[in-house]
This record gives structure tokens, C-alpha cells and sequence, in this order.
């Protein structure tokens, strides 16, 4: 079996930056919206993670998951309102807007782009929306894309797996709504963040966002 560093096609010394890029390389070569396989690709992912964390992949993705788990069997979850990137500049909006929620719940929006759903307790948001009947975009679920991004504007949201966003998008509040789960009680965010410009370069291929929804 190729070690970590093969797969990455890299050197054992490598530094930080070194792997980061060569993982996005691999990651856009790989990718099976390119000419790669899933395979391929899961084993790109399991490389970066084995260096990055010094352990098995599955080793650090259990231990994350225990941390993160919830203790109260009784967890109703997490409710979330949502409101689609897309519809801001129609209406004039600004993502900064302090009353943007309250603009978009007075505006009759379709519930593809405005609407409250409930994620369960051990799902992540993008699992809740899609059990949920929605389509949100996404395309490697792995954290190495943009596409599933959301603005996190009220509540929490955990970040299983990184490796795309920079240290200022975090701050911000942007989260990968694909491995990321809602550690609150309620939650507001904003979806479909692809566009965005400072995030368009951090897409992959792939855009599964095809406004389906439940009763489509
Ligand atoms: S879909 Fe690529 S990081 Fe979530």
C-alpha cells in the first residue's frame, strides 16, 4: 500500500503549505467530476488526513465524532433557519444587513431559499437539509471545496473536516455545511455561498445545487 506521502505524491519532509497544495492537486485530479475515480479520491482524503494528524484516519475521525457527540438521548436537535445566498442583491439585501432574517421572513420567499428545518442530533446540516427533501450545493463532502459553504450568522456549527477555508473566511463565520454539525439549540445561516467572490476559487467541480425540494 502507498504511504501517505505517494498518494500525495510528495515528500516525507514536506512542509505545511507543500501539502496543502499538493492536496488540492490531487484532490481537482482525482475528483471524479475530472476523469478520476472515488476511490482515488476517498484515498487522497485518507492521505491528507493520515499526515495531517499523525494517525489512522479512522482513529481521528472516531475520536472527533466521540467529542462531538451528544450525551442527552433525548436531543430534539437543532433547528435552523435558512436563507438562500442567491436571492440577496433581488431584494437589495446585504449579508451585514443586523435584520436580514426578519427582511427575508416578511418577504414571502419560496421555501427553497427561505424556510426553518430541524437537523438531528449526529447529522451533519447538509444531511439534515437533504433528509429535509432540499438540495443544497456541495461536491467532494470531504472539505476540500468551497461549495458547501454557509455563513453561519447565529448559533454553532463544528467543522469536522478543513482544509479549504483560511483563517479570515472562518472567522467570519463561514462553515462546510458537509461535515459540519450544529452544536446549538437553534441556528441561522445563509446557503449557497459558492458565488461569493472571494470563495468562487475554492470551488471544485461537481455543483450538485439543483433548487430541488420537497414536493418537486
Ligand atoms: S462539499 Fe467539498 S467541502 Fe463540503
Amino acid at each position: 500500500m502507498d504511504s501517505p506521502f505517494a498518494v500525495l505524491h510528495i515528500d516525507a519532509d514536506a512542509d505545511d503549505d507543500e501539502i496543502k497544495r499538493a492536496y488540492r492537486q490531487q484532490a481537482k485530479e482525482t475528483h471524479p467530476d475530472r476523469g478520476g475515480s472515488e476511490a482515488e479520491f476517498k484515498a487522497v482524503q485518507a492521505a491528507y488526513e493520515a499526515i495531517r494528524s499523525g494517525e489512522t484516519p479512522d482513529r481521528a475521525t472516531t475520536e472527533f465524532v466521540e467529542n462531538i457527540s451528544r450525551t442527552d438521548e433525548q436531543d430534539p436537535g437543532t433547528h435552523v433557519t435558512y436563507l438562500n445566498y442567491e436571492v440577496l442583491d433581488d431584494h437589495g439585501w446585504s449579508i451585514d444587513d443586523d435584520d436580514l432574517f426578519t427582511k427575508a421572513a416578511e418577504a414571502g420567499l419560496d421555501d427553497r431559499d427561505y424556510g426553518r428545518l430541524t437537523v438531528d442530533p449526529k447529522e451533519t446540516l447538509l444531511e439534515g437539509v437533504e433528509r429535509c427533501g432540499y438540495a443544497w450545493p456541495y461536491a467532494c463532502r470531504g472539505g476540500a471545496c468551497a461549495n458547501c459553504a454557509v455563513a453561519v450568522c447565529d448559533g454553532e456549527l463544528s467543522q469536522l473536516v478543513d482544509h479549504i477555508l483560511s483563517d479570515d473566511l472562518t472567522d467570519d463565520g463561514i462553515r462546510l455545511s458537509c461535515n459540519g454539525m450544529p452544536q446549538s439549540d437553534e441556528m441561522h445561516v445563509i446557503f449557497n455561498l459558492k458565488n461569493r467572490p472571494d470563495l468562487a476559487d475554492l470551488k471544485l467541480p461537481g455543483d450538485r445545487f439543483t433548487n430541488a425540494y420537497a414536493g418537486d
